[in-house]
């Protein structure tokens, strides 16, 4: 009897201790989550309220290496809705800087970083938006291992964004098993799908990676293909009137867009088209440009000149100076202790909208991204190509010659999207894969383009097909 009590106690000891310890992990996760919590965000309107976590999360313990995210639950039923994880490009650039500051973000940055003002077409209407800095030297997010910043490439970026995606998960495991999409624009054009496929080969290894609830992507104007978006980049700049009939003749003869290095030839020609677009905006070219200097030295010496000019280059609600203020708003200290973005109690250098450095030390390391797309079609993933049309740096034309390089089989041909009687754009869908573009929006398409954008996004989140009928 009394052997069989001792084993029954130590049982139910053993029992009552195994149970203690989830609720504990859990707990201490929850801990670090409200402490990301964002209270007192200097300037941040009193309404509508958001729900808004920011800082970092360890990538490598070893190198010392973190990535600084933000992230907004959706404005309502946020246990309901989808996970979207947000990349901007560059490489170099900074998600919060472009996605959450001047895009798709909730609050964005007003002129001359004035504070932030609600955006109603924020994409968290529809979604849980998760905003990450990545790979690190981009933004706040950093590595204590300066030698980290000579291996930059796609795989390390991917890895060190996999890395980020399961522990974000595992501060916020409420949001585990949502659906998770990743979405980005230019050179995430690498990023996304090359996240993705890391995603989906690890999804499979249950043993040694967490599942992550994963259904799919979507980029916008998006660094695919090298040959078939130079070609659609010569193809605009002479289609647009951008060069001269001589000079696309020249830049035919004499460039091989196959080639990994171009010919001195080719970039002589190359250099010509580059130059006409010197003087207008190549990621919006019927928008005027910016005439402030957009270094990231600016100074508060040019703010009484800013104003005068400001009023003068404002053209149809755009103001092209956009990423200057947001480099005034995230290099305020106030601003950087209210998003956790102090390291070791200071910060880690002055933020950029986009790192030179890293631009220049990163090895884009695949030719295109095709085959991926290949392979994830097959799996069956939900793929949308979105390209604001009037973008001359990754135009539609080539997104379309990567779509048509993938031979997938019609779905429905190629026609109008309507948004508010006005056709938003032009879509056609494939056996796995939808491709739409965006009328008179640029690179940046939520910037240019709100409404039809949270359209966009909202389409491809439930699933459905872009509205055919006014
Ligand atoms: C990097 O170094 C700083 C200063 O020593 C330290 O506070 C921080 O925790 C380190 N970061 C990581 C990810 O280990
Ligand atoms: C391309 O150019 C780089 C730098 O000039 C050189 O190191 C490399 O070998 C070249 N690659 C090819 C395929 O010619
Ligand atoms: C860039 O990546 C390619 C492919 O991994 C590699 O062969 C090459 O040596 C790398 N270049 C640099 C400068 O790191």
């Amino acid at each position: 009897m009394r052997p069989f009590c001792i084993f029954l106690i130590t049982i139910l000891f053993f029992l009552s201790f195994i149970k203690s310890i989830k609720p504990l992990q859990e707990e201490v996760h929850q801990n670090d989550q409200e402490s990301d919590r964002v209270f007192n965000l200097p300037g941040q309107p009193r309404s509508p309220s958001l729900s808004h976590f920011s800082g970092y999360i360890t990538v490598s313990r070893e190198n010392g290496r973190a990535l600084f995210y933000w992230f907004f639950e959706a404005q309502t039923e946020p246990s309901k809705r989808p996970l979207l994880l947000w990349l901007n490009g560059g490489p170099g650039c900074s998600s919060i800087g472009y996605g959450a500051a001047v895009e798709m973000g909730p609050l964005r940055v007003k002129r001359y970083g004035r504070g932030l003002e609600f955006n109603k077409y924020a994409w968290n209407k529809e979604a849980n938006l998760l905003f990450l800095e990545s790979p690190v030297g981009v933004g706040f997010s950093y590595t204590n291992t300066s030698s980290d910043l000579t291996k930059l490439d796609d795989g390390f970026a991917a890895e060190d964004a996999y890395s980020f995606l399961v522990n974000w998960l595992r501060r916020f495991p409420q949001y585990q098993a949502h659906d998770f999409y990743i979405a980005g624009e230019s050179y995430a054009g690498h990023y996304v799908p090359q996240l993705a496929e890391l995603v989906f080969e690890r999804n499979k290894d249950r043993k040694n990676y967490p599942y992550i609830n994963f259904k799919g992507f979507i980029v916008g104007n998006p660094e695919t293909d090298d040959y078939y978006d130079w070609k659609g980049f010569a193809e605009y700049a002479w289609s647009h009137t951008v060069v001269s009939d001589q000079v696309y003749r020249l830049v035919n003869r004499v460039c091989d867009f196959k080639l990994l290095n171009w010919t001195n030839k080719c970039n002589n020609a190359m250099n010509i088209v580059f130059n006409q677009y010197n003087d207008i905006d190549i990621y919006n070219i019927y928008a005027p440009k910016c005439s402030l200097a957009q270094t990231s030295s600016f100074t508060y010496e040019t703010h009484a000149k800013m104003s005068f000019l400001g009023r003068r280059r404002m053209y149809s609600g755009y103001d092209p100076c956009f990423s200057t203020y947001a480099e005034e708003y995230f290099n305020k200290p106030d601003v950087q202790k209210s998003l956790h973005a102090l390291v070791g109690g200071k910060v880690n250098g002055k933020w950029q909208v986009c790192n030179n450095f890293v631009s220049n030390a990163y090895n884009v390391t695949v030719f295109s991204v095709l085959p991926i797309y290949s392979k994830l079609i097959k799996a069956g993933l939900r793929i949308w190509i979105y390209s604001g049309d009037t973008d001359g740096r990754v135009p539609a034309i080539g997104s379309r010659y990567c779509v048509e390089a993938l031979g997938l089989p019609l779905k429905s041909h190629w026609q109008p999207w309507y948004h508010n009687k006005q056709v938003g754009g032009r879509f056609v869908e494939y056996q796995g894969l939808t491709m739409a573009t965006v009328r008179g929006a640029g690179h940046l398409v939520p910037l240019n383009k709100p409404a039809e954008a949270l359209v966009l996004i909202n389409t491809f989140l439930m699933g459905q097909q872009l509205p055919t009928h006014k």
